[in-house]
Protein backbone atom coordinates (compact mmCIF):
# COMPACT_ATOMS: atom_id res chain seq x y z
CA UNK A 1 0.00 0.00 0.00
CA UNK A 2 1.02 3.33 -1.26
CA UNK A 3 0.36 7.04 0.34
CA UNK A 4 -0.52 9.53 -2.28
CA UNK A 5 -1.12 12.91 -1.57
CA UNK A 6 -4.45 14.28 -4.34
CA UNK A 7 -3.36 18.03 -3.59
CA UNK A 8 -6.04 21.04 -5.06
CA UNK A 9 -6.52 24.40 -5.94
CA UNK A 10 -9.41 26.42 -6.93
CA UNK A 11 -11.97 28.51 -5.98
CA UNK A 12 -15.01 27.46 -6.79
CA UNK A 13 -14.94 23.51 -5.87
CA UNK A 14 -14.42 22.50 -9.49
CA UNK A 15 -10.74 21.35 -9.05
CA UNK A 16 -11.85 20.24 -5.34
CA UNK A 17 -14.34 17.67 -6.79
CA UNK A 18 -12.02 16.50 -9.50
CA UNK A 19 -9.51 15.66 -7.10
CA UNK A 20 -11.94 13.85 -4.99
CA UNK A 21 -12.78 11.50 -8.19
CA UNK A 22 -9.19 11.08 -8.37
CA UNK A 23 -8.75 9.68 -5.06
CA UNK A 24 -11.54 7.71 -5.09
CA UNK A 25 -9.74 5.65 -8.13
CA UNK A 26 -6.94 5.71 -6.57
CA UNK A 27 -8.72 4.22 -2.91
CA UNK A 28 -9.93 1.89 -5.41
CA UNK A 29 -6.96 0.70 -6.14
CA UNK A 30 -5.78 0.02 -3.11
CA UNK A 31 -3.59 3.40 -1.96
CA UNK A 32 -3.99 5.11 0.62
CA UNK A 33 -5.47 8.60 -0.15
CA UNK A 34 -5.09 12.14 1.30
CA UNK A 35 -7.16 14.90 -0.36
CA UNK A 36 -6.44 17.98 0.51
CA UNK A 37 -6.06 21.67 -0.01
CA UNK A 38 -2.82 22.52 -1.69
CA UNK A 39 -2.93 25.53 0.96
CA UNK A 40 -2.79 23.29 4.20
CA UNK A 41 -0.05 21.53 2.54
CA UNK A 42 3.25 22.08 4.52
CA UNK A 43 5.33 19.09 4.02
CA UNK A 44 5.32 16.07 1.53
CA UNK A 45 7.79 13.91 3.10
CA UNK A 46 5.11 11.14 4.17
CA UNK A 47 3.52 9.83 1.19
CA UNK A 48 5.20 8.20 -1.85
CA UNK A 49 3.21 10.24 -4.32
CA UNK A 50 2.29 13.30 -5.16
CA UNK A 51 -0.97 14.74 -7.26
CA UNK A 52 -1.42 18.13 -7.48
CA UNK A 53 -4.28 20.00 -9.36
CA UNK A 54 -4.77 23.66 -10.14
CA UNK A 55 -8.01 25.45 -11.48
CA UNK A 56 -6.65 28.13 -14.68
CA UNK A 57 -7.53 31.83 -13.78
CA UNK A 58 -6.16 33.94 -16.42
CA UNK A 59 -4.07 31.59 -17.83
CA UNK A 60 -1.90 30.88 -14.54
CA UNK A 61 -2.33 28.25 -11.67
CA UNK A 62 -3.89 28.65 -8.24
CA UNK A 63 -1.01 30.59 -6.26
CA UNK A 64 -1.39 27.67 -2.90
CA UNK A 65 -0.48 25.02 -5.78
CA UNK A 66 3.01 27.07 -6.57
CA UNK A 67 4.20 27.79 -3.91
CA UNK A 68 3.41 23.63 -2.63
CA UNK A 69 5.60 23.27 -5.78
CA UNK A 70 7.95 25.84 -4.83
CA UNK A 71 8.66 24.77 -1.19
CA UNK A 72 8.93 20.80 -1.38
CA UNK A 73 11.52 21.07 -5.07
CA UNK A 74 13.77 18.82 -2.94
CA UNK A 75 11.11 16.17 -1.76
CA UNK A 76 9.18 15.66 -4.26
CA UNK A 77 12.28 15.10 -6.83
CA UNK A 78 12.81 11.78 -5.05
CA UNK A 79 8.97 11.29 -5.59
CA UNK A 80 6.35 10.46 -8.05
CA UNK A 81 4.30 13.57 -9.50
CA UNK A 82 1.46 14.18 -11.33
CA UNK A 83 0.04 17.42 -12.28
CA UNK A 84 -3.22 18.48 -13.64
CA UNK A 85 -5.05 21.63 -14.46
CA UNK A 86 -8.36 22.25 -14.61
CA UNK A 87 -10.50 25.18 -17.13
CA UNK A 88 -11.53 25.10 -20.69
CA UNK A 89 -14.72 25.67 -20.55
CA UNK A 90 -17.06 25.56 -24.04
CA UNK A 91 -17.40 23.39 -26.85
CA UNK A 92 -14.23 20.95 -27.39
CA UNK A 93 -13.21 21.57 -24.16
CA UNK A 94 -13.16 18.24 -22.60
CA UNK A 95 -10.48 17.97 -25.72
CA UNK A 96 -8.27 20.73 -25.08
CA UNK A 97 -4.87 20.97 -24.29
CA UNK A 98 -3.47 24.07 -22.46
CA UNK A 99 0.13 24.41 -21.94
CA UNK A 100 1.66 24.75 -18.54
CA UNK A 101 2.37 28.24 -17.41
CA UNK A 102 6.08 28.87 -17.68
CA UNK A 103 7.21 29.17 -14.22
CA UNK A 104 5.15 26.26 -13.38
CA UNK A 105 6.77 24.32 -16.18
CA UNK A 106 9.89 25.37 -14.52
CA UNK A 107 8.87 23.47 -11.33
CA UNK A 108 7.51 20.77 -12.76
CA UNK A 109 10.37 20.06 -15.04
CA UNK A 110 13.18 20.75 -11.42
CA UNK A 111 10.83 17.85 -9.75
CA UNK A 112 10.68 15.48 -13.04
CA UNK A 113 6.36 16.03 -13.22
CA UNK A 114 5.14 13.66 -15.33
CA UNK A 115 3.28 15.20 -18.32
CA UNK A 116 0.95 17.59 -17.15
CA UNK A 117 -2.96 16.82 -17.92
CA UNK A 118 -5.98 18.92 -18.97
CA UNK A 119 -9.30 18.42 -17.57
CA UNK A 120 -12.28 20.57 -18.99
CA UNK A 121 -13.63 22.73 -15.79
CA UNK A 122 -17.17 24.25 -14.98
CA UNK A 123 -18.33 27.66 -14.98
CA UNK A 124 -21.32 28.07 -12.95
CA UNK A 125 -22.56 32.06 -12.79
CA UNK A 126 -23.63 31.35 -9.63
CA UNK A 127 -20.16 30.73 -7.67
CA UNK A 128 -18.15 33.25 -9.57
CA UNK A 129 -17.77 36.73 -7.83
CA UNK A 130 -17.12 39.51 -9.57
CA UNK A 131 -18.66 41.85 -12.55
CA UNK A 132 -16.22 40.57 -16.25
CA UNK A 133 -16.37 36.70 -14.52
CA UNK A 134 -19.86 36.53 -14.05
CA UNK A 135 -20.15 38.09 -17.32
CA UNK A 136 -17.92 35.12 -18.38
CA UNK A 137 -19.95 32.70 -16.92
CA UNK A 138 -22.93 33.42 -18.80
CA UNK A 139 -21.71 33.08 -22.02
CA UNK A 140 -21.14 29.74 -24.09
CA UNK A 141 -18.64 28.67 -22.29
CA UNK A 142 -21.16 28.58 -18.97
CA UNK A 143 -21.63 24.64 -17.91
CA UNK A 144 -19.74 21.73 -16.04
CA UNK A 145 -17.29 20.32 -18.70
CA UNK A 146 -15.78 17.81 -16.52
CA UNK A 147 -14.97 14.88 -18.56
CA UNK A 148 -15.55 12.27 -15.36
CA UNK A 149 -15.08 8.94 -17.59
CA UNK A 150 -11.77 10.73 -18.47
CA UNK A 151 -10.58 11.74 -15.36
CA UNK A 152 -11.56 8.27 -13.69
CA UNK A 153 -9.11 6.74 -16.79
CA UNK A 154 -6.10 9.17 -15.83
CA UNK A 155 -6.55 8.48 -12.34
CA UNK A 156 -6.04 4.81 -12.57
CA UNK A 157 -3.66 5.03 -14.70
CA UNK A 158 -1.27 7.28 -12.34
CA UNK A 159 -2.61 4.58 -9.71
CA UNK A 160 -1.06 1.82 -11.96
CA UNK A 161 1.93 3.76 -12.16
CA UNK A 162 2.37 4.10 -8.56
CA UNK A 163 1.91 0.03 -8.03
CA UNK A 164 4.53 -0.60 -10.63
CA UNK A 165 7.08 1.94 -9.36
CA UNK A 166 6.83 0.82 -5.75
CA UNK A 167 7.15 -2.68 -6.98
CA UNK A 168 10.31 -2.54 -8.97
C1 LIG B 1 -12.28 34.90 -14.14
C2 LIG B 1 -11.99 33.55 -14.73
C3 LIG B 1 -10.82 33.34 -15.45
C4 LIG B 1 -10.56 32.08 -16.01
N1 LIG B 1 -9.41 31.89 -16.73
C5 LIG B 1 -9.20 30.70 -17.33
C6 LIG B 1 -8.04 30.49 -18.13
O1 LIG B 1 -7.18 31.34 -18.30
N2 LIG B 1 -7.89 29.29 -18.75
C7 LIG B 1 -8.81 28.29 -18.61
O2 LIG B 1 -8.65 27.22 -19.19
N3 LIG B 1 -9.90 28.46 -17.79
C8 LIG B 1 -10.11 29.63 -17.18
N4 LIG B 1 -11.21 29.80 -16.39
C9 LIG B 1 -12.12 28.68 -16.14
C10 LIG B 1 -11.83 28.04 -14.78
O3 LIG B 1 -10.53 27.52 -14.74
C11 LIG B 1 -12.85 26.91 -14.54
O4 LIG B 1 -14.08 27.52 -14.29
C12 LIG B 1 -12.45 25.97 -13.42
O5 LIG B 1 -13.21 24.79 -13.49
C13 LIG B 1 -12.62 26.63 -12.06
O6 LIG B 1 -12.17 25.74 -11.07
P1 LIG B 1 -12.54 25.93 -9.52
O7 LIG B 1 -14.04 25.70 -9.41
O8 LIG B 1 -11.75 24.88 -8.83
O9 LIG B 1 -12.16 27.31 -9.14
C14 LIG B 1 -11.49 31.03 -15.82
C15 LIG B 1 -12.66 31.26 -15.08
C16 LIG B 1 -12.92 32.50 -14.54
C17 LIG B 1 -14.20 32.71 -13.77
Amino acid sequence: MTAVLVAHAGKTGGTREIAEVVSQELRALGHTVDTRDAADVADVSEYSAVVVGSALYYSRWRPSAVRLLQRNVAALRERQVWLFHSGPCGPGASLAHVSLPASVALLAASVDAERTTTFGGRLDPTLVRGILPRLMARGPRAGDFRDWPRIRTWARDVGHHVSADVSL
